[in-house]
């Protein structure tokens, strides 16, 4: 082997060890450059005899258009490697489905004091909102419920240490019962020119949904639950009038006529007679058993005094549900607490 056909052979090792286009460019000077093994060559003919000079000056530039070729394919392959590697890092799978925006849905409860809200709102009663921490004044002793009276236990809340700025103690609501009074003593207020005349006021008729608090906790029991209070008092409000209403709400509500309602004796004190309301199915997995869906009654004579109204003139009705139970006989739920957990395989089923 010559020693230019050594030359063109280091030359294709040297490039094909080039990693990337600098070192390539830095094995190209070592044989292209100013101080290169060709150029060095070509430097080096100077000092030949003319004749000798031709033959080896031809065959030198046949070996440097030779590493030229080489080091061009080599720039080539190098180039073509460094865009197959941008392509990969770029590459976009068109088959992959697009990112959607997931649809979001009511909560199950939500839904269902809506459903309260509209069949309630078609029977004229009006949708009130008020405070979840109250006082215990309207919690209980406005509700004909004493201090230190027993009775207070079937409602048992959680208690704070703390008073309002009146001194007032405060609780977080054990039921929704105290928007009785507080609406009753607005509505009252805003028609008291009708009552100092003697007139008649328009019928108090309101539902106020909202959250409620109890020490309880099981699966049909959970420390933060849902009731929807309602509200009836009139000059001619009779208990006849409860039993329609809310037979009439539930058979709206569960979309059938094939239920029966029961009221069924109890006491409240804020209510008198009083009565738990139950209703079975004609029909279904349920069919035949009583369930317990509501407290209500008669408003007590001494509530009908603290809304600021004559209990000899006004009279009505009230009742306390229980939106959570609704909504799991509606659906078919049998754990409470699946309704707080927040757990999205459940909740999505409701969208
Ligand atoms: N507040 C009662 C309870 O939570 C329910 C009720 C409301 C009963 C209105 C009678 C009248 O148990």
């Amino acid at each position: 082997m010559t020693e230019l056909e050594q030359l063109v052979g280091s030359a294709r090792a040297d490039f094909a060890a080039a990693p990337n286009p600098a070192e390539l460019e830095n094995a190209k000077a070592r044989y292209l450059g100013k101080a290169g093994r060709v150029t060095e060559l070509l430097k080096a003919l100077a000092s030949l005899p003319p004749d000798e000079k031709k033959a080896q000056g031809a065959l030198i530039n046949q070996a440097k258009q030779q590493v030229e070729v080489l080091l061009t394919e080599r720039r080539e392959s190098l180039a073509g490697a460094e865009l197959e590697r941008q392509l990969q890092a770029e590459a976009l799978d068109v088959t992959l489905p697009g990112r959607r925006r997931g649809t979001g849905g009511l909560h199950p409860v939500s839904r269902t004091m809506e459903r309260i809200e509209a069949i309630f709102g078609s029977m004229g009663f009006e949708v009130a909102d008020g405070p979840e921490i109250e006082t215990d004044w309207y919690s209980f002793t406005a509700l004909n419920n004493p201090e230190n009276h027993p009775a207070r236990s079937m409602q048992d809340t959680f208690y704070v240490d703390l008073k309002d700025a009146e001194g007032r103690w405060l609780n977080l609501r054990p039921h929704t019962s105290p928007m009785q009074v507080r609406y009753a003593r607005t509505h009252a207020a805003r028609h008291a020119g009708l009552i100092a005349a003697g007139q008649a006021m328009p019928d108090i008729r309101v539902i106020a949904p909202g959250r409620t608090y109890r020490v309880d906790s099981d699966a049909t029991h959970s420390p933060m639950f849902h009731q929807c209070e309602g509200l009836w008092i009139g000059e001619n409000v009779s208990f006849k009038d409860l039993k329609s209403v809310f037979t009439d709400f539930l058979r709206q509500f569960f979309d059938t006529d094939d239920l029966q309602v029961r009221f069924r004796p109890s006491f409240f004190p804020f209510t008198e007679p009083s009565a738990e309301v139950d209703l079975a199915f004609g029909d279904g997995p349920l069919k035949g058993k009583w369930l317990e869906v509501a407290g209500s009654g008669q408003v007590h004579p001494n509530v009908v005094r603290n809304f600021g109204l004559d209990p000899e003139r006004y009279i009505g009705f009230a009742f306390g549900m229980g939106p959570d139970r609704l909504a799991m006989l509606r659906y078919g739920v049998t754990d409470l607490r699946l309704f707080f957990e927040n757990d999205l395989r459940f909740l999505s089923q409701f969208r």
